[in-house]
C-alpha cells in the first residue's frame, strides 16, 4: 500500500506505557501505519508490568535504567541510545507522551534528525519550573518543536496557544489514560483473577475504609516525603481506616517510607501493583492520597476523591470540578483534609461524584485519525 507512515513510539516509564499502550495497539492494527516501538527502559520492573499486561513486545529495548540514576547521565544515554534507533529505523513520525526524561530526549533526538514529533498529552503546565521538577521543563521542550500537539483538554490547548504554538497543530483529543482505564476495566471483567491479588488485604482490612496511596515526585524528596509519611502515621491511628500504599521503586521513596511506616497495623506497604491491581485498589478505596499525575486523572473518572500532595498541579480540571484538592505536603494539612472527608459525609459526597474532564475513552482513535490525515 502506498503512503503508509512508519511511526516509532518511544517510551520508558510506567505512566508513559499506560498512556501509550492503547495507541500502540491501535497503530499496529491500522493498515495506514507501520508501527514500531522503542522502550528506553528508564524504568524496568514498573515498565515491564505494563508491557506484560498490554501484550507489547518492544522492537527496541535500550534497557537504560541504573539504580538511583542521575538525570544528566540518564538524559545523555537516552539521547544517544534513541538517536541510534532513529538512524536504524528512519521513521516518518516519532510519538512521545508527557514529560519524562525519555519523552524529552526522544523528541529531541527526532528533532535533531528533522523527524516530526507527535506529542501525546501536550500542553500540561503548572506554571512553575520547580513543580513538578523536572517535568514542567521537559514538556515545554517538547512543546517547542512538536509538529502535532495532542492536548487532553481545552485548558491544555489554551496553554499551548499562549506559548505561540501554531493553532492548526493543536488538537484536543482527551487523555489516553481514560482509554487505558476502560481497556483494563473490561479486561478485569472478563478475567477477574487478573485483579484478585488484593483479596488478603481486603480481608485483613474488612470494615475499615481504605485510603489508596502513591507518592514518588522528585520535588517532594526530603521534607515533602517526611511530611507525607508523618501524615500517614497519624491517619493510621484511626481504627476505622487502613492505608494501602504500593511503594514506588525509586530508592529515595522506599528508604523514607520503609523507615517511617513499616510495621504499622493499619498500613500495608506493598510492592508496585500491576495495572489491573491498581485499578482494583482505586475501586476499593474511599479516597486517594497521591502526588501522581495519572492518578489525578483516573480517580475522578471512578468517583474517588483525590487529595493531591503537591503545591501546584498541571491538572486544574479536577480541582475546578471539585473532585480533587491540592493539599501540599504539610502533615497537619493532609491529616486535616483527609479527616474532613472521612468524618463529614457532605464534604465526601461533594467530592465523590464521578467526573471525567480528562477524556471520554476515545482519545486514541482521534489521535490515529489525526496522524493519518497528515
Ligand atoms: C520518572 C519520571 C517522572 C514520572 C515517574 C513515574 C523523569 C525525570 N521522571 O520518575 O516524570 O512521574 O517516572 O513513575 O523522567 N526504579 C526501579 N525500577 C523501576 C523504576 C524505577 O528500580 O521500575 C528506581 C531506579 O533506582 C531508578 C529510580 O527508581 O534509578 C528513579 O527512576 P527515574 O525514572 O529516574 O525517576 P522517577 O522518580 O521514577
Ligand atoms: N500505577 C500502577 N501501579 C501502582 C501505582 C500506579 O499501575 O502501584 C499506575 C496508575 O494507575 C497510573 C500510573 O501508574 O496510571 C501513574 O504512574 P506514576 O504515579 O508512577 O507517574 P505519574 O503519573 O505521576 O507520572
Amino acid at each position: 500500500m502506498t503512503n503508509v507512515r512508519k511511526v516509532l513510539t518511544v517510551f520508558g516509564t510506567r505512566p508513559e506505557a499506560i498512556k501509550l499502550f492503547p495507541l500502540v495497539h491501535a497503530l499496529a492494527a491500522d493498515e495506514r501505519f507501520e508501527s514500531r516501538t522503542c522502550v528506553s527502559g528508564q524504568h524496568r520492573g514498573m515498565l515491564d508490568q505494563v508491557l506484560e499486561i498490554a501484550g507489547i513486545v518492544p522492537g527496541h529495548d535500550l534497557d537504560l535504567m541504573q539504580p538511583d540514576q542521575t538525570l544528566d547521565a540518564l538524559t545523555a544515554n537516552l539521547l544517544t541510545g534513541i538517536g541510534r534507533v532513529l538512524d536504524a529505523e528512519r521513521p516518518d513520525w516519532v510519538v512521545v507522551q508527557g514529560d519524562t526524561a525519555t519523552a524529552m530526549a526522544g523528541a529531541l533526538a527526532a528533532y535533531y534528525r528533522k523527524i516530526p514529533v507527535a506529542h501525546v498529552e501536550a500542553g500540561l503546565r503548572s506554571g512553575n519550573i520547580h513543580h513538578p521538577w523536572p517535568e514542567e521543563v521537559n514538556r515545554k521542550i517538547v512543546g517547542a518543536f512538536a509538529a502535532l500537539h495532542f492536548a487532553p483538554t481545552e485548558t491544555a490547548a489554551e496553554a499551548l496557544r499562549r506559548e505561540n504554538v501554531a493553532p492548526e497543530t493543536i488538537h484536543v483529543t482527551g487523555n489516553t489514560v481514560i482509554d487505558a482505564l476502560h481497556w483494563v476495566t473490561a479486561k478485569i471483567e472478563r478475567e477477574p483473577a487478573l485483579a484478585a491479588g488484593l483479596a488478603d488485604l481486603e480481608r485483613r482490612f474488612a470494615g475499615k475504609r481504605i485510603i489508596g496511596m502513591t507518592s514518588h515526585r522528585r520535588e517532594n524528596f526530603g521534607d515533602g516525603m517526611e511530611g507525607i509519611a508523618s501524615a500517614v502515621r497519624r491517619l493510621a491511628e484511626r481504627d476505622d481506616v487502613a492505608v494501602i500504599f504500593p511503594v514506588h521503586l525509586n530508592p529515595n521513596v522506599r528508604a523514607v517510607m520503609n523507615e517511617r511506616l513499616a510495621g504499622l497495623d493499619n498500613v500495608a506497604l506493598i510492592e508496585p501493583l500491576d495495572y489491573p491491581h491498581f485499578a482494583r485498589l482505586l475501586a476499593i478505596s474511599t479516597l486517594m492520597l497521591t502526588d501522581s499525575g495519572g492518578v489525578q486523572e483516573e480517580a475522578p473518572a471512578l468517583g474517588k476523591p483525590v487529595l493531591v500532595m503537591r503545591e501546584t498541579t498541571e491538572r486544574p480540571e479536577g480541582i475546578a470540578a471539585g473532585t480533587a484538592r491540592l493539599v501540599g505536603t504539610d502533615a497537619d494539612r493532609i491529616v486535616a483534609e483527609a479527616n474532613r472527608l472521612l468524618d463529614d459525609p457532605h464534604a465526601y459526597e461533594a467530592m465523590a461524584k464521578a467526573h471525567n474532564p480528562f477524556g471520554d475513552g476515545r482519545a486514541t482513535a482521534r489521535i490515529v485519525d489525526l496522524m493519518a490525515a497528515r
